[in-house]
C-alpha cells in the first residue's frame, strides 16, 4: 500500500478526502459536564449527544458518508417487494464475498439473533476467536455457550504480535475432542476483533482454522462488520497478500467461510445489516426469520435509502484509500499517547485507539470498574465520549458472580473520516492530563444493574466524591477554559 512521505519525516496520516457538509459541536464547561455525567448515571451510553463535544463512543452508524452514498440515496427505489435498490446491493454483496445467496436484516445483532434461533441448541458450544456483546447474547439466550480461543498473546494489552486475533488452532483442536463436533454447531471467527482492542486475524490463520472445522464437518460464521480495517492489516502486514487486491484478499477471506454476515452500521459506512451464503439449506433455515422479525425479503428492515448507501459503500470498502484512514488515524492518536506515557493497546489496532485501563488506573479494583470510571473521568476532562471495554460488558453468570474481563480497555472510537487531527490532538491533551491526575479518580458502584447487556442501561455513582476533586483540579490547571 503506498503511502505519501513528508520531506520533514513525520509519520502524518494523511486524509484522501475533503470535508463537505459539517454538524456544529458544542462543548460544555467543566462543572456542566460533571452534572451531565451524573444525569446521565455515569455511564457514556446514557449521555445526550448535545452535551458531547467528541464522540467517540462507537463507529456504529457514524461513519461519514461519501458524496456517492448520498448521491445513491437518491434514487432509491421504495417499494415493499421487489424492490431494485434490494437487488443492486444483493448483486454487489455476492459480487465481494463470492456468494449466491443474501437475506437482508435491519443490524448485526438481528443476524446474531438469526443465527442464534436457527443453529444453535441448549448445551451447544461455539468455539470463536473472541466474543462480541451481542453475539454471546444471542448465543446464551438459546442455551448455548461460548468459548473463546484466541492466541494467548491476542489477551496481552502490549504486544508486537500482529495478527492478535488470531485463532490458536491447537486450543481449537482441543476444544473439538473435548466437546465433539456434533455439539458444535458452529464456529464464529470475528475480523477486527471488537473487544480486545480491534485486533485483525490474517488470512493464513483464517484459511488453517477453516480447514481444521471442515475436516470435522463444522461450518465458519465469518463476522465481517470490522473487516475493513481486517483487510487493510492484512494488505500491510501479510507478507504473503501484499501484491494481492483488496477484493482478493476478501474473496479469499470468504472462501473458508460457509456464513458471512455483517452489520452495515460498520462494513459499508451505512445502517442495516446482512447473512450471505452460497448453501441453498443454510438460506431455507434462516429465510422464514426475515419476515417473521426484520421485514419482507427485499429490504430486511432496512430503508431503501440506506440500502443504496450500503452498496455503495461496499463498494468503496474496496478502495485502499478509503479503508486506510481509520487504521492510520488510530495509529497517530496511540502513538502520541504513548509518547506521553498513557498505557494503550498495541500493536494500534482498528476502530478506535483503546487505552489499558487496567494499567492506568491501577489503583481501582477490577470490581469497582476502572475503564467505565476512565470513561467518566475523560468526559469530564474534555468533553469525550468513550466506551467502556471490560468488565462491566461482561454478563454476570448465572450464579450472580461476576466474571472479570480478560481486558479492561476504554474505547475511543475514531468513526471513519469523521474527525481532524486537532480533535485528535485535543482529545490526547485531555487524556494526557488525566494521566498525570490519575491518583484523583476513583471506582464506581452499581446502582442499577440490568439483567442483560448491563452496559447499555446500567446506571452507577462515583465512590467517593472524586469527581468534585477533578473538576477542582480541572479549573486549577485550565483556568477559565472549556
Ligand atoms: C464485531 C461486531 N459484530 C456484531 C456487531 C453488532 O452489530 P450491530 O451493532 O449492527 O447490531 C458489532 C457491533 O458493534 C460488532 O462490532
Amino acid at each position: 500500500m503506498s503511502e505519501v512521505k513528508l520531506y520533514s519525516g513525520v509519520k502524518l496520516p494523511l486524509e484522501m478526502h475533503k470535508v463537505r457538509v459539517v454538524q456544529k459541536l458544542n462543548l460544555l464547561p467543566v462543572e456542566e459536564r460533571q452534572k451531565a455525567m451524573a444525569a446521565a448515571g455515569n455511564n457514556t451510553f446514557l449521555l445526550r449527544n448535545e452535551d458531547v463535544y467528541l464522540d467517540m463512543l462507537t463507529d456504529s452508524g457514524v461513519n461519514a458518508m461519501s458524496d456517492r452514498q448520498v448521491a445513491a440515496m437518491m434514487v432509491a427505489d421504495d417499494s415493499y417487494a421487489g424492490s431494485a435498490t434490494y437487488y443492486r446491493l444483493e448483486q454487489k454483496v455476492c459480487e465481494l464475498f463470492g456468494t449466491s445467496y443474501f437475506l437482508p436484516a435491519h443490524q448485526g445483532r438481528a443476524c446474531e439473533s438469526i443465527l442464534a434461533e436457527a443453529f444453535v441448541k441448549p448445551g451447544n458450544v461455539i468455539p470463536m476467536n473472541f466474543h462480541f456483546t451481542t453475539s454471546k447474547a444471542h448465543i446464551t439466550r438459546v442455551g448455548g455457550r461460548v468459548e473463546e480461543l484466541v492466541i494467548d498473546e491476542g489477551l496481552k494489552p502490549e504486544s508486537d504480535c500482529l495478527f492478535k486475533g488470531n485463532i490458536d488452532l491447537d486450543k481449537l483442536r482441543e476444544c473439538i475432542a473435548r466437546n465433539g463436533a456434533a455439539n458444535i454447531p458452529f464456529i464464529r471467527l470475528e475480523a477486527g476483533t471488537n473487544l480486545i482492542g480491534g485486533q485483525p486475524f490474517s488470512l493464513e490463520n483464517m484459511t488453517a482454522t477453516a480447514k481444521l472445522a471442515h475436516e470435522h464437518g463444522i461450518p465458519i460464521v465469518f463476522d465481517t462488520s470490522l473487516l475493513q480495517d481486517n483487510l487493510y492489516f492484512i494488505k500491510t502486514r501479510e507478507a504473503a497478500c501484499r501484491d494481492m487486491s483488496i477484493r482478493e484478499i476478501t474473496r479469499a477471506l470468504c472462501e473458508n467461510a460457509d456464513i458471512i454476515y455483517f452489520s452495515a452500521r460498520k462494513l459499508g459506512f451505512a445502517r442495516g445489516g446482512g447473512i450471505a451464503m452460497n448453501s441453498k439449506e443454510y438460506y431455507e433455515r434462516m429465510k422464514d426469520f426475515i419476515p417473521l422479525f426484520e421485514g419482507f425479503l427485499t429490504y430486511g428492515g432496512m430503508s431503501v435509502r440506506e440500502m443504496e448507501a450500503m452498496t455503495v459503500g461496499l463498494d468503496e470498502t474496496m478502495d485502499e484509500t478509503v479503508i486506510s484512514q481509520g487504521p492510520q488515524f488510530i495509529e497517530f492518536m496511540a502513538n502520541e499517547l504513548i509518547k506521553r506515557g498513557v498505557p494503550v493497546v498495541t500493536p494500534a489496532g482498528g476502530l478506535g485507539c483503546h487505552v489499558n485501563a487496567r494499567k492506568f488506573l491501577s489503583h481501582i479494583d477490577d470490581h469497582a470498574y476502572p475503564a467505565a470510571a476512565l470513561a467518566t473521568a475523560v468526559y469530564i476532562a474534555g468533553g469525550v465520549r468513550g466506551m467502556e471495554r471490560g468488565t462491566l460488558s461482561e454478563q454476570r453468570e448465572p450464579d450472580g458472580t461476576e466474571p472479570i474481563a480478560s481486558m479492561e480497555l476504554l474505547r475511543l472510537a475514531l468513526p471513519r473520516r469523521v474527525f481532524t487531527m486537532s480533535q485528535v490532538l485535543y482529545a490526547v491533551d485531555r487524556i494526557s492530563w488525566l494521566y498525570e491526575n490519575r491518583k484523583l479518580v476513583g471506582g464506581l458502584n452499581f446502582v442499577e444493574e440490568p439483567a442483560t447487556l448491563r452496559f447499555f442501561f446500567g446506571r452507577l455513582e462515583p465512590i467517593g466524591n472524586w469527581q468534585e476533586k477533578l473538576v477542582a483540579k480541572f479549573r486549577e490547571d485550565f483556568g477559565d477554559s472549556l
